[in-house]
């Protein structure tokens, strides 16, 4: 047995002895006598623990004496500004803004919703809510008003944190008037919303509207409040099969301890090391890789606000990573088949020294292995593929190069991490043998850090992830383990899309396409593309006696997903046709249309109603072949 699969195996035969000991990483108010508390199907993790995670990310670095190690470097080519900040110094912006939210009446427990750009504001936004015990839910940036207002709804926040404006390539996208349409939309009305001006573009201030800057120039800074491992640390919205996001929610000690654990064992960073995870704090790698892991364990981290390419060109990548020394870069395959595509021989990273990176991780979509290729042959350095969801906070499947360099094996992100009991199995919930197609599911209680519940609705997480298989986790994915334990992510089996690395909902698109009123009814599926992985595809049937022009007809589809949704939908084809293929009790075929789309057929469902109304889509669908 090599030196990883020990612990994994000791990490599920003895999972008390394994976390309490990974547990010895994190400072607590309260030390822990537990690891787990089992009350299936609901599992807690450290439950008499006490810590507060804010306090771990900084003030424990700082009362240690490594105040003046570089805790974030904003680097942002959009605005032409580099900015590092010591632990010192973040700590002293945290802890103020925490002091501007307690005057705000935000307390232990309480939420806020942060809707900001790629500024380091965003994670001063989050380590102060966890300073204060608080709840953040971070909204990303890229979603349009009733997206945000449904988060603030069911989020319930005392305070919105926001800014004037985002920067997206060339374009300077105003934040406040999508802020201000939310809170038109939401029927939850915070108090306050606390907004960053930025020099871009200034926000108009209603009566509500704090400015950042006047309000953090008379804070009092707030002390870190103890608060239970099984406290909240924040809610991150993600898509399901409907378009009702489900509110994940993050605890505080599994999962400060779980990252702890992942930046010495699979990301390979310590303290005083620097990583560079081109993400967005919209999203929980942004969560984990951006703001919590890299500082949890005194690590410097990279907050980049610009694209892989266009900002100004695709070598920004190896600038960022050659300019602040990164050992370690995290990024989308997404963002890495863009750079291919504009710089297909990797001529821009000629200029840069990256002797001092040693790994590349990619995860949030399938790292196909042509793009594996690719960036392993230019680097030069292991790339490792890692597979995760916003629901398990870090990887369930990584190559823990801080232990052992597993061979890698293209298209396969290695094994599951310790914690993690994946299984494959068929449609009654039978184990396949190995190298066969089935669910991937993964065996109860999931590792610390896992989501323990949905916000305010354990019926729906009970729902959607523990009752197709009973004492099973269903991920959504689809795929399969090798002879050598290695697991292969094919995609989801859900109606979940993943466009350019953003988890999208298939249904939510639909809900927007069937409110036009020229529409009977629609489907929307995920087709395959070269740059983003997917893309979205509508397909609409119009109701009777609708007689106007197609070409305009799709133009206001199209725009009503980016008004409903937003930009990131990436909804660009809308074909309409004159009738939708079901099954006979009315289920609509999306799979089978994907399937054909994709060029990859499957067999047609035997209880299918009309193949007539297959046949004629056909055309439709390989259109793009
Ligand atoms: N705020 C506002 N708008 C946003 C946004 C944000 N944070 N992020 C994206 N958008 C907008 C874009 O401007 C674009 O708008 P447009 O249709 O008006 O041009 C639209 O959403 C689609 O954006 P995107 O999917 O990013 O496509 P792109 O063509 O602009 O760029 C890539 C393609 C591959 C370069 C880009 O998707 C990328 O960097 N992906 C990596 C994603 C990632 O890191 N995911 C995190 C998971 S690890
Ligand atoms: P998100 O919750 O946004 O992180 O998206 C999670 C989904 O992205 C997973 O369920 C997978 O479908 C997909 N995904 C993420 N990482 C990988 C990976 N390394 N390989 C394959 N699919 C991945």
């Amino acid at each position: 047995m090599g030196a990883f699969e020990e612990r994994w195996r000791a990490s599920l035969d003895d999972p008390e002895a394994f976390w309490l000991d990974a547990a010895q990483a994190i400072d607590w108010h309260t030390a822990p006598t537990r690891a787990l508390e089992a009350r299936p199907p609901f599992y807690r993790w450290f439950p008499d623990g006490e810590l507060n995670v804010c306090a771990n990310a900084l003030d424990r670095h700082v009362d240690a004496g490594h105040g003046d190690r570089t805790a974030l470097i904003y680097d942002s080519p959009v605005t032409g500004t580099v900015r590092s900040y010591s632990y010192t110094q973040l700590l002293d912006e945290v802890a103020r803004f925490a002091g501007v939210l307690a005057g705000l009446g935000v307390g232990r427990g309480d939420r806020v919703v942060v809707y900001m750009p790629m500024v380091p504001e965003a994670a001063v936004a989050m380590l102060a809510c966890a300073r204060l015990g608080a709840v953040h839910s971070v909204v990303f940036g890229g979603f349009a008003p009733r997206e945000l207002a449904v988060r603030i709804d069911d989020a319930a926040p005392v305070v919105v944190v926001s800014a004037s404006c985002g920067i997206e390539g060339s374009r300077v996208l105003e934040y406040k008037p999508l802020l201000d349409k939310a809170m038109e939309l939401a029927e939850h009305k915070p108090g306050k919303r606390v907004i960053l001006q930025r020099p871009q573009a200034q926000a108009a201030m209603g009566p509500d509207d704090v400015d950042w800057a006047e309000a953090m120039a008379t804070a009092e800074p707030a002390a870190s409040v103890p608060v239970a491992a099984t406290d909240p640390l924040y809610i991150l919205y993600t898509s399901g099969t409907t378009g009702k996001p489900k509110g994940v929610v993050r605890d505080s000690g599994g999962y400060a301890v779980a990252l702890a654990w992942t930046m010495a064992n699979i990301y390979a960073v310590g303290p005083g090391e620097t990583m560079f995870t081109a993400s967005d704090v919209g999203w929980v790698v942004g969560h984990s890789y951006i703001v919590y892991a890299p500082l949890l364990v005194g690590a410097t981290t990279i907050l980049y606000e610009g694209k892989p390419v266009g900002t100004p060109d695709a070598g920004q990548f190896w600038r960022v990573a050659a300019e602040h020394g990164a050992k370690t870069m995290f990024t989308a395959p997404t963002a890495f088949r863009a750079i291919k595509k504009e710089d297909p021989k990797g001529a821009l990273l000629g200029g840069y020294d990256l002797s001092g990176l040693r790994y590349l991780f990619l995860a949030g979509e399938r790292l196909d292995p042509e793009t594996y290729r690719w960036a392993s042959d230019l680097l030069g350095i292991p790339v490792v593929d890692n597979w995760w969801q916003t629901e398990t906070g870090w990887p369930i499947c990584a190559n823990p190069v801080g232990v052992e360099e597993l061979p890698i094996k293209p298209g396969s992100p290695t094994v599951p991490m310790v914690g993690w009991d994946v299984r494959v199995v068929d449609g009654s919930g039978q184990p396949v043998p190995p190298n066969t197609d089935g669910a991937i599911v993964i065996k109860l209680p999931l590792a610390p850090g896992a989501l323990p519940t949905l916000w305010n609705d354990d019926d729906r997480f009970i729902r959607s992830y523990l009752s197709a298989f009973k004492g099973y986790y269903l991920t959504g994915d689809g795929g399969r383990i090798d002879d050598d334990g290695y697991v292969y992510v094919m995609g989801r089996t859900d109606d979940v899309i993943n466009v350019a690395g953003h988890r999208l909902s298939t249904g939510g698109m639909e809900e927007a396409l069937a409110s036009h009123p020229a529409v009977a009814e629609c489907a929307v599926i995920g087709v395959a593309d070269p740059l983003k992985g997917q893309v979205p595809r509508g397909l609409v049937v119009l109701k009777a006696g609708v007689d106007r022009p197609e070409e305009e007809l799709r133009t206001e589809l199209v725009a009503l997903v980016r008004e409903r949704i937003g930009a990131v939908a990436s909804l660009r084809d809308v074909d309409v046709v004159a009738a939708l293929p079901k099954t006979r009790s009315g289920k609509i075929l999306r799979r089978t249309m994907r399937g054909i789309a994709d060029g990859v057929e499957e067999p047609v469902p035997s209880t299918i109603e009309s193949l007539d109304v297959l046949d004629a889509l056909r055309p439709v669908l390989r259109r793009g072949d």
